[in-house]
């Protein structure tokens, strides 16, 4: 049977709009279907932002990741809106009445929403007061994401099956490692096992491919998802 492509967003963490050009560059390959994420680093660079609206036939992933009152997300949406990207984060923990009035603007925006972020365990939670277990926050994440009809959801591989009882839509999987790049997230799996395991609809990719030789890494992570 033929395989669908397979869905990754690469996150381009810099400031550099040279940077993001380089790894557009070097990650053309039909055997992905490739997104570029562009967070809080790059959209508060100076170029950055003009550089985003500048892209043509992109999928564009804004990790804005709001977190805010429901008047003050629902006119950033608005202004964000001119970069016309493709999916949007924002915090759940902002709240249904916040979600809700991002999703009355959002038109053609899919509205992501971030449950707990991959970079926290369990102790990282008691330490900021949450008294639910990672799987326990997620699930009533993922209920209360789904009563604001939120487009899709980010949460590490770990919690994809219980979310997707609650939860119908796309998923997208960050804390993804599939070399020796270390770095600072807590919950991750490997991509073979993202897809094929757990079944994310998208990976979620920064450094493992960002960092050092660009084209390589991309080929290392199709051989290592390619179903044998
Ligand atoms: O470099 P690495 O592959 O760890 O990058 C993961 C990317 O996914 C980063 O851009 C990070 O901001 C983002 N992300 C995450 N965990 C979430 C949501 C987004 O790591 N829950």
């Amino acid at each position: 049977m033929k395989q669908s492509k397979k869905k990754i967003f690469i996150a381009c963490d810099t400031t550099q709009v040279s940077k993001v050009k380089q790894i557009i560059r070097h990650s053309k390959t039909k055997r992905l279907n490739i997104g570029f994420k562009f967070g809080l680093e790059f959209l508060n660079s100076i170029n950055g932002r003009k550089f985003i609206k500048s892209l043509k036939n992109k999928i564009i992933f804004l990790d804005a990741k709001l977190n805010d009152i429901p008047n003050t997300m629902k006119n950033a949406v608005i202004a964000l809106s001119d970069l016309r990207p493709n999916y949007l984060t924002v915090h759940i923990s902002s709240g249904l009445e916040a979600l809700k009035a991002v999703k009355s603007v959002s038109k053609k925006i899919k509205i992501v929403g971030v449950t707990t972020l991959t970079s926290l365990d369990n102790k990282n939670l008691r330490e900021i007061g949450y008294n639910k277990s990672v799987k326990d926050l997620v699930k009533h994440q993922a209920k209360l994401a789904n009563k604001a009809k939120l487009d899709a959801l980010v949460c590490s591989a770990h919690e994809i099956k219980i979310i997707k009882k609650y939860f119908k839509k796309e998923i997208i999987t960050p804390g993804i490692s599939f070399n020796k790049i270390k770095n600072d997230q807590k919950r991750t799996t490997t991509p073979y096992e993202a897809y094929y395991k757990y079944k994310s609809d998208w990976l979620v990719i920064g450094r493992s491919i960002t960092k050092g030789n660009i084209k390589k890494n991309l080929d290392d992570l199709i051989f290592q998802i390619i179903k044998k």
